[in-house]
């Protein structure tokens, strides 16, 4: 009796056979690498209004601290308020059909619904005015916000991503007048960490990866 298949379809089958735990193993890893904290891709967030700010901080120039007022001051940045977007866009782009919610809130009185990008658990406890006032720069934890159309997160916010840094803080600090830059931090000679370890009274590596530190 002749073979069902020729020799030639034969190998084609068990090859593709083959393939597919493969393949399956191979997209299963990924899926995993992937979903790893350290390598998840972050999307950007959407938001009710398109606010970008690689316009309003990038193109305009924006200090950080014009909308997010708090961030010196104490453990959040604050959020703008509707009056703060009308200071330009009561006149700038008044009919833009994105702007449309900013006008809503305005008429309500009710803040606009800005989706979070970022959030901690609660039983973590985060301060910025703590990092911002000893040096650590915003780049240093979001990335470029001045290049984002639209914002995403750049840090897992893992308690590794905290202890890392926590562990070698003085290389991770820069002088005051850099905090709100967006450029990359440029390498410190061992005497800028001298220097910055005792302007800032930095304290040890007990201390800030103590469990109390950030679990209070
Ligand atoms: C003109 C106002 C404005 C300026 C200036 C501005 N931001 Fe924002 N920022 C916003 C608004 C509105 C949101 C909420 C929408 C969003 O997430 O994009 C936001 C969100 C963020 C978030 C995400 C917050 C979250 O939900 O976790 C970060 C981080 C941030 N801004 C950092 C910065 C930094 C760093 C600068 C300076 C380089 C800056 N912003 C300057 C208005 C501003
Ligand atoms: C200091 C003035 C200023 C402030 C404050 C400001 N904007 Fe703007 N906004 C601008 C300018 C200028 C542009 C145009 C930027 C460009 O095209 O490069 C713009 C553009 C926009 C656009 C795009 C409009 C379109 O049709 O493309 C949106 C949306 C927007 N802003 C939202 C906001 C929100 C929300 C806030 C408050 C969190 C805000 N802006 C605060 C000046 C400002
Ligand atoms: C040491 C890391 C770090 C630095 C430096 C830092 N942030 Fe954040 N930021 C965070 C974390 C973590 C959160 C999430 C906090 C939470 O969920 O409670 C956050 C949240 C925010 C938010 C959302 C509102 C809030 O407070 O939860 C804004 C806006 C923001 N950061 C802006 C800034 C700006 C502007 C700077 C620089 C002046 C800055 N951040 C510096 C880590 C940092
Ligand atoms: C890029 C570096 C960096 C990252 C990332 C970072 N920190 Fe810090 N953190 C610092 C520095 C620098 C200090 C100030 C140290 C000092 O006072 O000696 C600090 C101080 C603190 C303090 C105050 C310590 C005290 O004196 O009681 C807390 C709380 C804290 N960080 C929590 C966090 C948490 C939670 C995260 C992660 C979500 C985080 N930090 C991520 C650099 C960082
Ligand atoms: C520098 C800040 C920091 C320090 C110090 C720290 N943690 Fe955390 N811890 C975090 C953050 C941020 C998270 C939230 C991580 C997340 O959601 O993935 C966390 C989460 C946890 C969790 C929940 C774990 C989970 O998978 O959900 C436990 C338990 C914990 N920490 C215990 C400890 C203990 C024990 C110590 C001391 C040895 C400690 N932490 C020190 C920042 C810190």
């Amino acid at each position: 009796m002749a073979a069902p298949f020729s020799r030639a379809t034969v190998l084609v089958i068990r090859a593709v056979l083959l393939a597919v735990p493969l393949l399956s193993f191979a997209v299963v890893a990924l899926a995993r690498w992937r979903m790893a904290p350290e390598h998840v891709a972050f999307d950007p967030v959407p938001q009710p209004i398109p606010f970008s700010h690689k316009h309003h901080v990038g193109d305009v120039g924006l200090d950080c601290r014009y909308c997010h007022t708090s961030v010196e001051t104490s453990r959040s940045a604050g959020m703008p308020s509707t009056a703060i977007c009308l200071t330009c866009h009561s006149q700038l782009f008044l009919d833009a059909p994105a702007l449309a919610p900013l006008h809503a809130s305005m008429r309500s009185g009710r803040p606009i619904a800005w989706k979070r990008v970022h959030d901690l658990p609660d039983f973590v406890y985060f301060d910025h005015s703590i990092h911002v006032n000893k040096g650590v720069a915003c780049v240093e934890c979001h990335g470029r916000v001045d290049q984002m159309p639209l914002t995403w997160r750049e840090a897992p916010l893992t308690m590794q991503w905290c202890l890392q840094c926590h562990r070698n803080a003085p290389l991770h600090v820069r002088p005051l007048d850099r905090v709100l830059s967006m450029a990359p931090m440029t390498p410190l000679s061992a005497q800028d960490v001298a220097q910055l370890t005792r302007l800032y009274h930095l304290q040890g590596v007990d201390r800030l990866t103590n469990c109390s530190t950030c679990h209070r």
